[in-house]
């Protein structure tokens, strides 16, 4: 395969294709197993990830990019066969977590705003993950909507760390995802979609900016970020299309036509809505950049539910793992209907 790049990141959002976002940490991971009531062992999320990355059919056609976490990047599959392989085997790239995680941004907002760490030595842990097979990495910035927040303070702090991350990967030919997430759920979540688009833009023009200060090469990255949405404890929903609309305003006001593609995170979203607001936002057309997804939650819920940690289930499993990979891969079209969901139930 090609080592450019700019041709990694349009590999990355090919049409019709989009991102596998599979690097939970061992502690988020452990909240999903907690869902279906399997202990979270080495083993089992060995067992869980080697599950979906030998899903041939969804691997294949609908999923360019799988984003590991550091311990899965390592970990060899029950036969020996390094997860790293079977990924490039179903001809998708592999990718890695590199941030460190979001931690309490010291000031006055500290209970309520984060800034992601894991800049140190991370010229080193590039320089590895690249000698494991990475050709692409993501670091997660989280911005919580509240009373009085984000402050500047936090929205600053987090795209200069999103830029500093973005041109260290590209100086060790890693193609950065750069995701800046407004947060659509937890406690604060009360906000409607006018502020979520508010804080969104602000959040957004501050990332290029530090992109283009960091001199990041925006033809050889990814942008990962939320749709424009109310909050999930906001009394007043906007509807599909209003959030398809918004997300796309947004997108065009802040985003330079040279970036390649936006792969949105799901965020809380149902499996359905996240569907159906990506194809709709394709349905659209007349967009700079390609759309796509790059969802963990919204790819995942149904195939692990399947799973459940019974081998015998293998099958069912990656098989609801091949329908929601394909209705997404459908949305990156703008060719998803409701009744595809049905036809498959
Ligand atoms: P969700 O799609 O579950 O929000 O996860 C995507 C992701 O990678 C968040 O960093």
């Amino acid at each position: 395969m090609t080592e450019r790049l700019e041709d990694i990141a349009q590999a990355m959002v090919a049409p019709g294709k989009g991102i596998l976002a599979a690097d939970e940490s061992t502690g988020t991971i452990k909240k999903r197993f907690d869902s279906i009531g399997i202990e979270n062992t080495e083993e089992n999320r060995r067992n869980y990830r080697e599950m979906l990355f030998r899903s041939t059919d969804a691997m294949r056609n609908y999923i360019s990019a799988v984003i590991l976490y550091d311990e899965t990047i390592r970990q060899k599959a029950k036969d020996g066969t390094p997860l790293v392989d079977l990924i490039k085997t179903a001809g998708s790239i592999p990718g890695i977590k590199v941030d460190k995680g979001a931690k309490a941004l010291a000031g006055p907002t500290s209970k309520i705003e984060k800034v992601t760490e894991g800049l140190d030595g991370l010229r080193e842990r590039l320089a590895e993950y690249y000698e494991l097979g990475a050709r692409f990495a993501k670091w997660r910035a989280v911005i919580t909507i509240a009373d009085g927040c984000p402050t500047w303070n936090c929205v600053k702090a987090n795209a200069h760390a999103l830029a500093r991350y973005a041109a260290l990967c590209q100086e060790a030919n890693i193609v950065p995802i750069v995701e800046p997430e407004v947060l659509m759920d937890g406690e604060h979540s009360t906000h409607d979609i006018d502020r979520c688009y508010e804080v969104t833009e602000w959040t957004l023009r501050a990332v290029f900016e530090e992109l283009y200060d960091a001199r990041v090469r925006l033809e050889g990255m990814v942008l990962k970020p939320n749709m424009v949405i109310a909050g999930q404890k906001c009394p007043k929903q906007a509807s599909p299309q209003e959030v398809a609309e918004r997300t796309v305003q947004c997108l065009k006001a802040t985003v330079p036509a040279a970036v390649p593609g936006i792969a949105f995170l799901s965020g809380g979203q149902t499996d359905e809505q996240a569907t159906e607001h990506l194809s709709l936002m394709n349905a659209m057309g007349n967009l700079p950049w390609k759309l796509t997804f790059s969802y963990g939650r919204a790819l995942q819920a149904a195939a692990l539910k399947a799973w459940g940690g019974k081998s015998e289930n293998v099958a069912a499993a990656q098989r609801a793992f091949a329908h929601r990979a394909k209705m997404n891969g459908l949305a990156s079209l703008g060719r998803w209907e409701p009744s595809l969901e049905k036809a498959a139930a």
